[in-house]
Protein backbone atom coordinates (compact mmCIF):
# COMPACT_ATOMS: atom_id res chain seq x y z
CA UNK A 1 0.00 0.00 0.00
CA UNK A 2 1.03 3.12 -0.85
CA UNK A 3 0.12 6.21 0.91
CA UNK A 4 0.69 9.49 0.75
CA UNK A 5 0.28 13.23 1.99
CA UNK A 6 1.07 16.89 1.96
CA UNK A 7 0.79 20.50 4.17
CA UNK A 8 1.24 23.91 2.61
CA UNK A 9 3.88 25.68 4.40
CA UNK A 10 1.61 27.99 5.09
CA UNK A 11 1.76 29.13 8.97
CA UNK A 12 3.01 27.16 12.26
CA UNK A 13 1.08 24.12 12.94
CA UNK A 14 -2.16 23.90 15.16
CA UNK A 15 -3.60 21.16 16.92
CA UNK A 16 -6.26 20.70 14.02
CA UNK A 17 -3.52 19.87 11.46
CA UNK A 18 -2.13 17.40 13.96
CA UNK A 19 -5.03 15.44 15.01
CA UNK A 20 -6.92 16.06 11.24
CA UNK A 21 -3.77 15.05 9.19
CA UNK A 22 -0.51 14.65 11.37
CA UNK A 23 -1.16 11.68 13.79
CA UNK A 24 -2.73 9.93 11.23
CA UNK A 25 -0.25 10.01 8.84
CA UNK A 26 2.51 9.46 11.11
CA UNK A 27 0.69 6.06 12.48
CA UNK A 28 0.42 5.12 8.72
CA UNK A 29 4.22 5.26 7.82
CA UNK A 30 4.50 1.72 9.36
CA UNK A 31 1.48 0.44 7.37
CA UNK A 32 2.74 0.75 3.68
CA UNK A 33 5.33 2.80 1.92
CA UNK A 34 4.68 6.69 3.10
CA UNK A 35 5.39 9.46 0.80
CA UNK A 36 4.70 12.78 2.70
CA UNK A 37 5.72 16.32 1.40
CA UNK A 38 5.94 20.18 1.79
CA UNK A 39 3.29 21.62 -0.52
CA UNK A 40 5.10 25.02 -1.40
CA UNK A 41 3.87 25.12 -5.16
CA UNK A 42 0.44 25.11 -3.29
CA UNK A 43 1.42 27.75 -1.24
CA UNK A 44 2.19 30.11 -3.63
CA UNK A 45 -1.26 30.64 -3.88
CA UNK A 46 -1.23 32.43 -1.04
CA UNK A 47 2.20 33.62 -0.15
CA UNK A 48 4.42 36.07 -2.24
CA UNK A 49 6.91 36.57 0.32
CA UNK A 50 9.99 34.21 -0.59
CA UNK A 51 11.47 34.69 3.12
CA UNK A 52 8.52 33.78 4.56
CA UNK A 53 8.15 31.17 2.55
CA UNK A 54 11.20 29.52 3.00
CA UNK A 55 11.00 29.99 7.00
CA UNK A 56 7.43 28.32 6.77
CA UNK A 57 8.92 25.75 4.58
CA UNK A 58 11.89 24.70 6.85
CA UNK A 59 9.60 24.75 10.37
CA UNK A 60 7.12 22.77 8.95
CA UNK A 61 9.83 20.07 8.48
CA UNK A 62 11.45 20.20 11.53
CA UNK A 63 7.73 19.96 13.46
CA UNK A 64 7.03 17.06 10.90
CA UNK A 65 10.20 15.52 12.08
CA UNK A 66 9.83 16.14 15.78
CA UNK A 67 6.51 15.24 15.71
CA UNK A 68 7.98 11.23 14.76
CA UNK A 69 7.68 11.41 10.66
CA UNK A 70 10.92 8.62 10.69
CA UNK A 71 12.78 9.38 7.43
CA UNK A 72 13.90 5.84 7.34
CA UNK A 73 10.62 5.04 6.82
CA UNK A 74 8.89 7.48 4.79
CA UNK A 75 9.60 9.43 2.20
CA UNK A 76 9.64 12.89 3.39
CA UNK A 77 10.06 15.85 0.59
CA UNK A 78 9.63 19.48 -0.34
CA UNK A 79 7.17 19.59 -3.87
CA UNK A 80 9.07 22.10 -4.97
CA UNK A 81 12.08 19.79 -5.54
CA UNK A 82 9.51 17.15 -7.81
CA UNK A 83 8.90 19.83 -10.91
CA UNK A 84 7.76 16.52 -12.41
CA UNK A 85 4.26 16.87 -10.25
CA UNK A 86 3.67 20.15 -12.37
CA UNK A 87 3.97 18.54 -15.96
CA UNK A 88 1.85 15.96 -15.00
CA UNK A 89 -0.68 18.34 -13.68
CA UNK A 90 -0.50 20.16 -16.80
CA UNK A 91 -1.49 17.08 -18.73
CA UNK A 92 -4.26 16.49 -16.24
CA UNK A 93 -5.41 19.71 -16.85
CA UNK A 94 -6.19 19.11 -20.75
CA UNK A 95 -9.01 16.57 -19.57
CA UNK A 96 -10.36 18.55 -16.45
CA UNK A 97 -13.58 19.87 -16.86
CA UNK A 98 -13.77 23.66 -15.54
CA UNK A 99 -17.24 23.20 -14.24
CA UNK A 100 -15.58 20.36 -12.02
CA UNK A 101 -13.21 23.40 -10.89
CA UNK A 102 -15.57 26.04 -10.17
CA UNK A 103 -17.57 23.87 -8.08
CA UNK A 104 -14.52 22.99 -5.58
CA UNK A 105 -15.88 24.61 -1.90
CA UNK A 106 -12.31 25.86 -1.15
CA UNK A 107 -12.32 28.08 -4.37
CA UNK A 108 -15.92 29.18 -4.24
CA UNK A 109 -15.50 30.09 -0.32
CA UNK A 110 -12.55 31.98 -0.96
CA UNK A 111 -14.66 34.08 -3.53
CA UNK A 112 -17.24 34.31 -1.78
CA UNK A 113 -15.16 35.71 1.08
CA UNK A 114 -14.08 38.46 -1.78
CA UNK A 115 -10.60 37.36 -2.38
CA UNK A 116 -10.10 37.80 -6.42
CA UNK A 117 -8.89 34.39 -7.21
CA UNK A 118 -5.36 34.43 -9.09
CA UNK A 119 -5.49 31.23 -11.47
CA UNK A 120 -2.83 28.97 -9.74
CA UNK A 121 -6.04 28.95 -6.63
CA UNK A 122 -8.31 27.80 -9.00
CA UNK A 123 -6.18 25.36 -10.74
CA UNK A 124 -5.01 24.11 -7.29
CA UNK A 125 -7.20 20.68 -7.33
CA UNK A 126 -5.28 19.87 -10.77
CA UNK A 127 -2.04 19.85 -8.76
CA UNK A 128 -2.86 18.08 -6.05
CA UNK A 129 -4.56 15.18 -8.40
CA UNK A 130 -0.77 15.31 -10.20
CA UNK A 131 0.93 15.39 -6.18
CA UNK A 132 -1.55 11.97 -5.48
CA UNK A 133 -1.48 10.22 -9.28
CA UNK A 134 2.19 11.12 -9.63
CA UNK A 135 2.94 8.14 -7.02
CA UNK A 136 0.32 5.99 -7.53
CA UNK A 137 -1.00 6.40 -4.46
CA UNK A 138 -3.49 3.99 -2.72
CA UNK A 139 -4.42 6.10 0.80
CA UNK A 140 -4.11 10.02 1.22
CA UNK A 141 -4.47 10.66 5.08
CA UNK A 142 -6.38 14.85 5.05
CA UNK A 143 -8.69 16.51 6.99
CA UNK A 144 -12.18 16.12 5.73
CA UNK A 145 -11.90 19.67 4.04
CA UNK A 146 -9.91 17.91 1.65
CA UNK A 147 -12.67 14.91 0.72
CA UNK A 148 -14.01 17.11 -2.46
CA UNK A 149 -9.97 17.46 -3.87
CA UNK A 150 -9.20 13.73 -3.65
CA UNK A 151 -13.32 13.08 -5.61
CA UNK A 152 -11.82 15.55 -8.28
CA UNK A 153 -8.22 13.37 -8.11
CA UNK A 154 -10.23 10.61 -9.39
CA UNK A 155 -12.40 11.66 -11.71
CA UNK A 156 -9.43 12.95 -13.09
CA UNK A 157 -7.30 9.78 -13.21
CA UNK A 158 -10.83 8.18 -14.80
CA UNK A 159 -11.00 10.68 -17.26
CA UNK A 160 -7.13 9.93 -18.48
CA UNK A 161 -7.94 6.57 -18.70
CA UNK A 162 -11.08 6.99 -20.90
CA UNK A 163 -9.20 8.76 -23.24
CA UNK A 164 -5.68 7.38 -23.58
CA UNK A 165 -6.65 3.66 -22.00
CA UNK A 166 -6.97 2.29 -18.53
CA UNK A 167 -3.65 1.79 -16.45
CA UNK A 168 -2.45 5.26 -17.82
CA UNK A 169 -3.26 6.10 -13.83
CA UNK A 170 -4.15 4.28 -11.24
CA UNK A 171 -7.41 5.30 -9.51
CA UNK A 172 -7.17 5.65 -6.23
CA UNK A 173 -9.46 3.14 -4.24
CA UNK A 174 -9.62 3.77 -0.46
CA UNK A 175 -8.69 7.36 -0.53
CA UNK A 176 -10.38 8.83 1.73
CA UNK A 177 -9.50 9.18 5.58
CA UNK A 178 -13.28 9.01 6.58
CA UNK A 179 -11.97 8.74 10.42
CA UNK A 180 -10.06 11.82 11.13
CA UNK A 181 -11.78 14.30 13.21
CA UNK A 182 -12.68 18.27 13.11
CA UNK A 183 -10.86 20.41 15.70
CA UNK A 184 -12.61 22.82 17.25
CA UNK A 185 -10.93 26.12 17.81
CA UNK A 186 -11.08 28.56 20.61
CA UNK A 187 -14.23 30.07 18.98
CA UNK A 188 -16.14 26.86 18.61
CA UNK A 189 -15.62 26.96 15.22
CA UNK A 190 -13.52 24.76 12.91
CA UNK A 191 -9.83 25.04 13.97
CA UNK A 192 -8.05 27.51 11.09
CA UNK A 193 -5.68 29.62 10.38
CA UNK A 194 -8.16 32.03 8.72
CA UNK A 195 -10.16 32.19 11.27
CA UNK A 196 -7.53 33.13 14.56
CA UNK A 197 -8.46 30.36 16.38
CA UNK A 198 -5.63 28.03 16.66
CA UNK A 199 -3.62 26.89 19.50
CA UNK A 200 0.08 25.36 18.16
CA UNK A 201 1.63 22.68 18.91
CA UNK A 202 5.23 24.18 19.62
CA UNK A 203 3.55 27.42 21.27
CA UNK A 204 5.88 29.34 23.78
CA UNK A 205 4.56 28.17 27.36
CA UNK A 206 3.03 31.41 28.63
CA UNK A 207 1.24 32.00 25.30
CA UNK A 208 -0.13 28.09 25.30
CA UNK A 209 -1.80 29.05 28.85
CA UNK A 210 -3.29 32.33 27.65
CA UNK A 211 -4.31 30.91 24.17
CA UNK A 212 -6.40 27.90 26.14
CA UNK A 213 -7.94 30.37 28.58
CA UNK A 214 -8.91 32.72 25.49
CA UNK A 215 -11.67 29.04 24.51
CA UNK A 216 -15.10 30.57 24.76
CA UNK A 217 -17.26 29.30 27.32
CA UNK A 218 -20.91 29.94 28.50
CA UNK A 219 -21.35 31.59 31.75
CA UNK A 220 -22.66 28.82 34.02
CA UNK A 221 -21.69 29.59 37.23
CA UNK A 222 -18.64 27.98 39.30
CA UNK A 223 -20.71 25.62 41.60
CA UNK A 224 -23.36 24.65 38.75
CA UNK A 225 -22.87 21.45 37.11
CA UNK A 226 -21.52 22.39 33.25
CA UNK A 227 -22.79 21.39 29.86
CA UNK A 228 -21.16 18.93 28.54
CA UNK A 229 -22.16 19.18 25.24
CA UNK A 230 -20.40 20.72 22.86
CA UNK A 231 -17.95 22.28 24.99
CA UNK A 232 -14.65 23.13 23.51
CA UNK A 233 -13.02 22.36 26.50
CA UNK A 234 -14.09 18.80 26.39
CA UNK A 235 -13.38 18.19 23.15
CA UNK A 236 -9.62 19.50 23.31
CA UNK A 237 -9.40 17.71 26.09
CA UNK A 238 -10.61 14.27 24.70
CA UNK A 239 -7.81 14.39 22.16
CA UNK A 240 -4.44 14.97 24.40
CA UNK A 241 -6.01 12.97 27.59
CA UNK A 242 -6.40 8.92 28.05
CA UNK A 243 -10.24 7.92 28.14
CA UNK A 244 -10.17 7.34 31.85
CA UNK A 245 -9.11 11.28 32.29
CA UNK A 246 -11.32 12.28 29.60
CA UNK A 247 -14.32 10.37 31.54
CA UNK A 248 -13.20 11.72 35.05
CA UNK A 249 -13.55 15.54 34.14
CA UNK A 250 -17.24 14.77 32.13
CA UNK A 251 -18.06 13.93 35.49
CA UNK A 252 -16.41 16.76 37.41
CA UNK A 253 -18.24 18.93 34.49
CA UNK A 254 -21.66 17.13 35.56
CA UNK A 255 -21.28 17.53 39.19
CA UNK A 256 -20.19 21.37 39.65
CA UNK A 257 -18.07 23.12 41.96
CA UNK A 258 -15.39 23.98 39.58
CA UNK A 259 -15.28 26.85 37.11
CA UNK A 260 -13.85 27.00 34.11
CA UNK A 261 -10.51 28.81 34.30
CA UNK A 262 -9.60 26.01 36.79
CA UNK A 263 -10.50 23.31 34.02
CA UNK A 264 -8.80 25.32 31.52
CA UNK A 265 -5.15 25.14 33.53
CA UNK A 266 -6.25 21.24 33.50
CA UNK A 267 -6.78 21.19 29.92
CA UNK A 268 -3.50 23.26 29.34
CA UNK A 269 -1.26 20.73 31.32
CA UNK A 270 -2.43 17.81 29.18
CA UNK A 271 -1.45 19.88 25.95
CA UNK A 272 1.80 21.05 27.31
CA UNK A 273 2.68 17.26 28.33
CA UNK A 274 1.33 16.23 24.97
CA UNK A 275 3.54 17.56 23.05
CA UNK A 276 6.89 17.29 25.43
CA UNK A 277 8.85 14.64 23.78
CA UNK A 278 8.18 16.33 20.19
CA UNK A 279 9.45 19.37 21.69
CA UNK A 280 12.66 17.61 22.68
CA UNK A 281 13.12 16.62 19.61
CA UNK A 282 12.70 19.41 17.91
CA UNK A 283 15.51 21.02 19.95
CA UNK A 284 17.78 18.68 18.81
CA UNK A 285 17.04 18.83 15.20
CA UNK A 286 17.33 22.26 15.42
CA UNK A 287 20.72 21.72 17.18
CA UNK A 288 22.15 20.22 14.06
CA UNK A 289 22.75 22.35 11.21
CA UNK A 290 21.85 20.70 7.89
CA UNK A 291 20.41 17.74 8.99
CA UNK A 292 16.67 18.93 7.25
CA UNK A 293 17.94 19.51 4.41
CA UNK A 294 19.43 16.50 4.03
CA UNK A 295 16.50 14.60 4.77
CA UNK A 296 14.75 16.76 2.35
CA UNK A 297 17.49 16.11 0.03
CA UNK A 298 17.69 12.21 0.23
CA UNK A 299 13.57 12.38 -0.03
CA UNK A 300 13.48 13.94 -3.28
CA UNK A 301 15.98 11.27 -4.58
CA UNK A 302 14.15 8.47 -4.14
CA UNK A 303 10.90 10.63 -4.81
CA UNK A 304 11.96 11.27 -8.24
CA UNK A 305 12.74 7.23 -9.25
CA UNK A 306 8.60 6.85 -8.84
CA UNK A 307 7.23 10.19 -10.24
CA UNK A 308 9.56 9.85 -13.04
CA UNK A 309 8.33 6.12 -14.14
CA UNK A 310 4.68 7.24 -13.94
CA UNK A 311 5.60 10.77 -16.28
CA UNK A 312 7.58 8.93 -18.60
CA UNK A 313 4.27 6.57 -18.91
CA UNK A 314 1.86 9.02 -19.14
CA UNK A 315 4.04 10.95 -21.58
CA UNK A 316 3.98 7.90 -23.60
CA UNK A 317 0.25 7.55 -23.50
CA UNK A 318 -0.66 10.89 -24.63
CA UNK A 319 2.15 11.27 -27.73
CA UNK A 320 4.81 13.21 -26.06
CA UNK A 321 8.06 13.00 -26.41
P1 LIG B 1 -5.99 25.83 7.98
O1 LIG B 1 -7.49 25.64 7.97
O2 LIG B 1 -5.51 26.24 9.33
O3 LIG B 1 -5.52 26.75 6.88
P2 LIG B 1 -4.96 23.75 6.31
O4 LIG B 1 -6.08 23.98 5.34
O5 LIG B 1 -3.59 24.17 5.92
O6 LIG B 1 -5.36 24.40 7.71
O7 LIG B 1 -4.96 22.19 6.66
C1 LIG B 1 -3.86 21.30 6.57
C2 LIG B 1 -4.32 19.90 6.92
O8 LIG B 1 -4.81 19.85 8.25
C3 LIG B 1 -5.46 19.37 6.03
O9 LIG B 1 -5.29 17.98 5.83
C4 LIG B 1 -6.68 19.66 6.85
O10 LIG B 1 -7.74 18.81 6.52
C5 LIG B 1 -6.18 19.43 8.27
N1 LIG B 1 -6.92 20.30 9.22
C6 LIG B 1 -6.84 21.63 9.31
N2 LIG B 1 -7.65 22.13 10.28
C7 LIG B 1 -8.26 21.06 10.82
C8 LIG B 1 -9.21 20.88 11.88
N3 LIG B 1 -9.68 21.90 12.59
N4 LIG B 1 -9.62 19.63 12.17
C9 LIG B 1 -9.14 18.58 11.47
N5 LIG B 1 -8.25 18.66 10.47
C10 LIG B 1 -7.80 19.87 10.14
N1 LIG C 1 -4.49 20.69 -0.23
C1 LIG C 1 -3.86 20.14 0.93
C2 LIG C 1 -4.18 21.04 2.15
O1 LIG C 1 -4.44 22.21 2.00
C3 LIG C 1 -2.37 20.04 0.78
C4 LIG C 1 -2.01 19.11 -0.34
C5 LIG C 1 -1.46 19.46 -1.54
C6 LIG C 1 -2.19 17.71 -0.35
N2 LIG C 1 -1.28 18.34 -2.29
C7 LIG C 1 -1.72 17.26 -1.61
C8 LIG C 1 -2.72 16.80 0.58
C9 LIG C 1 -1.79 15.90 -1.96
C10 LIG C 1 -2.76 15.45 0.22
C11 LIG C 1 -2.31 15.01 -1.04
O2 LIG C 1 -4.13 20.56 3.23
Amino acid sequence: MRILSGLQPTGRLHLGNYFGMMQPSLQLQYEGEAYYFIADYHSLTSIQDAKALRENVRNLAIDFLACGLDPEKAVFFRQSDMPEHTELAWILSTVTPMPMLENCHSYKDKVANGFTPNHGLFAYPVLMAADILIYDSDRVPVGKDQKQHLEVTRDIATKINLAYGEGTLKVPEALIQEDTAVVAGLDGRKMSKSYDNTIGLFEDEKVLLKKVKRIVTDATPVEAPKPTEDSSILKLYKLVATNEEYDALVEDFKKGGRGYGDYKKQLFQKIWDFFAEARERRAQIVAQPGYVDDVLQAGATKARVVARRTLDRVRHAVGLG
